[in-house]
């Protein structure tokens, strides 16, 4: 090297600049974007486009072992790579690494369905924000969540991963959770954008639907989403909607989400193969994820052979210039690897603690009254206790809490004999499971199958105890959808016969039956709600469950989670029911197959309680349902009007003995117009501070006219009609407390451009 690059070499790392032949080389974040565009080659142009590739990762060129993906650096231009790691329970990584003493467990927080059960948007706030914390920490740039899918049909895989069957509920919790994630300086991912409500063939298959149902349902909760918490990323889906992939979707990804809702961050692929790059990136895809270097060269070939546009190509790369400025890496956040794990626990039970739904307290069985019994624990879920799903969704964290545990950690006091009775059986199923692994299906791993109790056996602990709880495990995650068989949808026989031997013995001798579900996703509880005493639907809480659990059993929290989603009296009387593969058998897949290559919304708007409440079908559960132990009153509901907004007040007073949380949940039943709509809609909902007996508040709900809209599809048009609009404040969907009325003088109408 002359004398002359070797100053020039010294200078450029001096400065942080490279200098060549005394041009210097723009760099990220000290010139302007356009300029350091225009100083990258083509080639460098389309690695920004596509992930580093996943195998780097997992292997040696990683920087957060275990995480999912990572864009690629381009040093000469300051440009480092950026880290992406899952998902919606908390930060998944590699909990050991190689040659390394220390371990790197994050939080494991209750699945996402439990989350939303809150309906505490400033709680779910304050989760995130921990989260947020850990992807930080542990030097990520973004977290892949929340996942937001609409629960279309019980049976979906990944329903757990997902908030619930309503668009509005979904969208304000994921907004929530993007504000809180991102207050700590790092993205998230929004997925699976959009209509990915089923895992059977979800790479291919495609989900026909009409415009409306889209708009107003599987889109809406995206839109509210982007509109009100700007998340960095958006992660498009595996599957097609209307059989385009929604990666190669031009008038998803430019027309509608950036045209018509203003979105600014980029998207990127969900983890697929090879798929059309040009469409992609032409569709406003800015990253292909993992990434492979074939679609390097493709996108380098296209370019060069008119294929693709470069204006195309710099457009994407732009975004992803805008994003990669804002991440800690970029800034060189100087991690600690040690997030505060004490007070990420506790914010974990805290929202466990909220999300518990009490489903069932036949004469105040709840909270237990005394503390000198024995309980008797049934279930192999109480001893092996389900804090979440599997997949990605899955979090590597330090421990559970188990219902023993948590129980016993409340001071209560556990039947030994059914105690170890219950260890010795988990002990002997490890023995098989861990010898089957590998060769069995993953849920069956996670989930032994329950003991065999003779009835005699069962009779002598309703003797020597003073309560009896049984828990029912289920869990299920990506790349599979349930079954609407026994042992999932359906309590298994063995499940039902100790359910049946525990309730007659315990009653002969009027002691108490509590159940508790420890499930990601809904089950059948029609044919056996009636046996027990109490049931509390616990959810999969997350690594401090057994605890939460507790704290509802025990009162010392009263209880305040309310259902996202319907609990339906059969699987057949859900409308989707005819159109998902719950029958799935293992075929292989084939285009022309309904459910398999395609599946047809043929229900439309009749998702949930959108269905069962229009058309007066009884269910186990109502959509917003959920018990507490004490009472409210509500009262004085008032409406104001100003501008385009309405403003709802309602006065909540705690007419109980103890001191609770209650969500309110508005309902707006439209007009008649031209188009047909459901009786009721959700369009707000707030929550109590902690009452206190005697206790008011006056909370305060709001929506505006487009909120009212509904698709029109011959008119590409969110339409709003005029007439007389009913609002319905209530405790559930089906338990209306106050009714107000308010007019809609003149129609209105807004235009959108995208048509999927
Ligand atoms: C899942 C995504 C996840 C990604 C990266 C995919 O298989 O569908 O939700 O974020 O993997 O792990």
């Amino acid at each position: 090297m002359n004398k002359f690059f070797v100053i020039l070499f010294f200078l450029s790392i001096v400065s942080g600049s490279s200098i060549i032949a005394g041009n210097k080389i723009p760099q990220l974040g000290k010139d302007p974007i356009n300029k350091v565009i225009s100083a990258m080659t083509l080639e460098e142009k389309a690695q920004l486009l596509v992930g580093l590739g996943q195998s780097k990762i997992t292997n040696t060129d990683y920087i957060v072992s275990g995480a999912a993906g990572m864009t690629i650096s381009i040093p000469r231009l300051g440009i480092p790579s950026t880290v992406e790691a899952d998902g919606p329970a908390g930060l998944r990584i590699d909990p050991r690494r190689a040659d390394d003493s220390k371990t790197y467990y994050c939080t494991g927080f209750p699945i996402a369905t439990l989350l939303s059960s809150t309906w505490n948007t400033d709680l779910v706030k304050e989760v995130g924000a921990a989260m947020g914390n850990e992807v930080l920490e542990y030097g990520c740039d973004v977290l892949l969540a929340p996942g937001m899918n609409i629960h279309r049909n019980p049976l979906c895989g990944r329903n757990f991963e997902y908030y619930s069957e309503d668009p509005l509920l979904t969208g304000k919790i994921a907004a929530a959770m993007v504000n809180g994630v991102q207050s700590q300086g790092v993205g998230t991912s929004i997925k699976h954008f959009a209509a990915n409500n089923q895992e059977t063939f979800r790479t291919q298959n495609s989900s026909n639907i009409s415009q409306r149902a889209l708009r107003e349902l599987y889109l809406k909760g995206f839109e509210i989403a982007v509109k009100e918490s700007h998340p960095w990323t958006i992660m498009s889906s595996y599957n097609k909607i209307n059989g385009v992939y929604t990666q190669e979707d031009y008038s998803l990804l430019t027309s509608l989400l950036r045209e018509d809702w203003g979105y600014k961050g980029i998207v990127m692929t969900d983890w697929t193969d090879l798929r059309n790059t040009i469409s992609q990136v032409h569709a406003g895809n800015d990253l292909m994820m993992p990434g492979k270097s074939d679609q390097v060269k493709e996108i380098v070939l296209a370019v060069k052979s008119g294929e693709l546009s470069i204006s195309d190509v710099d457009r994407n790369v732009k975004r992803m210039l805008e994003f990669i400025i804002k991440t800690p890496r970029f800034k060189k956040y100087n991690y600690t690897n040690d997030p505060d794990f004490k007070s990420h626990a506790s914010i974990t039970r805290k929202s466990a603690d909220e999300g518990i739904i009490l489903l069932k307290n036949d004469d105040n069985t709840l909270p237990l009254k005394t503390e000198s019994g024995k309980i008797a624990l049934f279930g192999v879920g109480s001893y092996n206790f389900l804090a979440g799903g599997t997949g990605s969704g899955n979090v590597h964290k330090a421990y559970v809490i188990n219902l023993a545990q948590g129980l016993k950690n409340a001071g209560f006091e556990l039947q030994p004999k059914l105690n170890s009775f219950y260890e010795k059986y988990i002990e002997a199923e490890d023995v098989q499971i861990k010898e089957l692994n590998g060769k069995s299906a993953w849920w069956q791993v996670f989930m032994p199958e329950e003991a065999k109790i003779i009835p005699e056996y069962i009779e002598n602990r309703a003797k020597d105890s003073e309560v009896a709880v049984i828990t029912f495990s289920r869990s299920s995650g990506e790349g599979f959808d349930r079954h609407k068989t026994e042992g999932d949808f359906l309590l298994t026989k063995n499940e039902r016969n100790i359910l049946e031997n525990v309730t007659k013995s315990f009653h002969a001798v009027n002691k108490k039956v509590v159940v508790v579900l420890n499930i990601g996703g809904v089950i059948e509880t029609a044919s056996w709600k009636n046996l027990p005493d109490a049931i509390i639907l616990a959810w999969q809480p997350g690594q401090e469950g057994g605890n939460s659990v507790a704290d509802i059993i025990k009162g010392n929290v009263n209880p305040s989670g309310k259902l996202t989603m319907t609990f339906p009296v059969s699987y057949s009387d859900v409308p989707s029911s005819k159109n998902f593969p719950s029958d799935y058998q293992g075929e292989k897949f084939n285009t022309d197959k309904k459910d398999i290559g395609y599946t047809d919304y043929d229900e439309g708007l009749w998702i949930g309680y959108r269905y069962f409440n229009t058309f007066d079908k009884s269910v186990s559960y109502p959509f917003g349902y959920g018990l507490s132990y004490t009472t409210f009153d509500y009262a004085a509901a008032k409406i104001k009007k100003s501008g385009k907004s309405y403003t709802v007040d309602v006065k909540i007073t705690n007419t109980g003995k103890v001191a609770g949380k209650e969500v309110a949940e508005l309902y707006i039943s439209a007009p008649k117009g031209k188009l047909e709509k459901p009786a009721m809609e959700l369009k707000s909902f707030a929550k109590t501070k902690l009452l206190q007996p005697g206790e008011s508040e006056m909370v305060t709900m709001t929506f505006n006219l487009l909120d009212l809209a509904s698709f029109d599809e011959s008119l590409n048009s969110w339409i709003t009609d005029k007439g007389k609009y009913k609002v319905s404040i209530g405790s559930s969907v089906q338990d209306v407390r106050q009714t107000i009325f308010f007019d809609v003088k003149t129609m209105l109408k807004e235009k959108v451009k995208a048509k999927i």
